[in-house]
């Protein structure tokens, strides 16, 4: 088989939220998402089977010179697998839950050879903007194919969401519906047709605020917060009408419904005890922003993630004006427009 592979693949930014799992050793959904995938952020991922992996200029890593820099994470490595993530080898549990969705991939293909895993960002890794869900797309599609899979687009999702839920979102480009399902086969994402052209812009409020993972978040929210139930419920319906105004090509309404969905998983988050709190003042103020950029006429609703970062709707043919206006409102904010990206790119094919 081709033993060696690279793919690349983006991010992607939930409009109606995933939240919850119902399944957590399958990663199977409490309920539906959809989300854009974006361009200008991206992993690029090669995976190479065998035990001579380590050759090459194009791997380029002195690990003697970067065992200071290495992950100090106190659990052992499990596997032969080697993780390099930017020029940076990983071990302990960042390398673990590589190597375990490893196996899987090990398992499917019927070979234990250990992996050389080099990924590079295009946002720097742990500054809270590089995301798993690029992460785990790029890692399925290279980690398949050089074991010497050949999956349908709806498999590699399928595959890419055993590393991290919304990664089976980011193996499609622009608007994308993960289908909560039931079980192993019914939980896939695929494209969803959209005429508008969305974009969405980040303002970054804070980097490196060291966060609780969107996995243990969950898992408390689920468990704790009174306010889930009826976050889930509302979803359903959220959902159905984001898929309507997509269809009719209403982008106020879909801007409505997403920045509704969003305040409400933070809500539940919030109720969780303890509280799943990842709002900083600056989040508060940029929420405010959005809104005044609203009521000046501008298209634009805020939704936010597992961090303190505020990200805001609006379309191509808007976007730079919104960028603008918030940028005078929030000065010392990063703001960033990100236009549609396209789904997971294979190097040579
Ligand atoms: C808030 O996909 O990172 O970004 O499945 O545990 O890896 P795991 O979680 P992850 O959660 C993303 C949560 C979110 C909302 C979303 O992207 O839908």
């Amino acid at each position: 088989h081709a033993r060696r592979a690279t793919a690349t693949a983006h991010a992607n930014i939930a409009l109606i939220k995933y939240w919850g799992k119902a399944d957590e050793r399958l990663i199977i959904p409490r309920s539906s998402s959809l989300s854009l995938t974006l361009d200008g952020l991206s992993t690029t991922t090669t995976v190479t089977f065998g035990n001579d992996a380590c050759d090459g200029a194009d791997n380029g890593v002195a690990d003697g010179a970067d065992a200071a820099a290495a992950d100090t994470d106190t659990v052992a490595p499990t596997s032969g697998d080697t993780l390099i993530i930017d020029g940076r080898r990983h071990e302990g549990t960042a390398l673990q839950r590589v190597a375990k969705f490893m196996d899987l991939v090990r398992r499917m293909a019927g070979i234990d050879t250990p992996v050389r895993i080099v990924s590079r960002n295009t946002v720097p890794y742990g500054a809270g903007l590089a995301s798993s869900a690029s992460a785990f797309a790029a890692l399925a599609a290279a980690g398949s194919r050089a074991a010497g899979l050949d999956l349908s687009p709806r498999g590699l999702s399928r595959l890419a969401r055993r590393g991290s839920g919304s990664a089976c979102r980011s193996v499609f480009g622009g608007l994308v519906q993960w289908h909560a399902g039931h079980d192993d086969e019914s939980s896939y994402a695929e494209p969803v047709p959209c005429a508008m052209d969305l974009a969405i812009i980040v303002i970054a409020v804070s980097t490196g605020q060291k966060k609780l993972s969107s996995r243990s978040g969950m898992r408390r929210t689920v468990d704790t917060s009174p306010l889930y139930p009826a976050w889930i419920d509302a979803g359903e319906r959220d959902m159905r009408e984001a898929l309507d105004a997509v269809a009719r090509q209403d982008l106020e309404k879909l801007g409505e419904v997403s920045e509704a969905n969003a305040l409400g998983m933070h809500a539940a988050m919030i109720a969780a005890r303890p509280a799943v709190l990842y709002w900083m003042p600056q989040t508060v103020a940029a929420l405010h922003a959005v809104e005044a950029v609203r009521t000046s006429g501008l298209p634009a609703w805020s939704t936010m993630d597992a961090g303190p970062n505020v990200k805001v709707l609006t379309d191509a043919g808007h976007a730079q004006r919104v960028a603008q206006a918030l940028r005078d409102r929030l000065p010392g904010c990063a703001v960033q427009v990100h236009r549609r990206g396209p789904g997971v790119v294979m190097e040579n094919g």
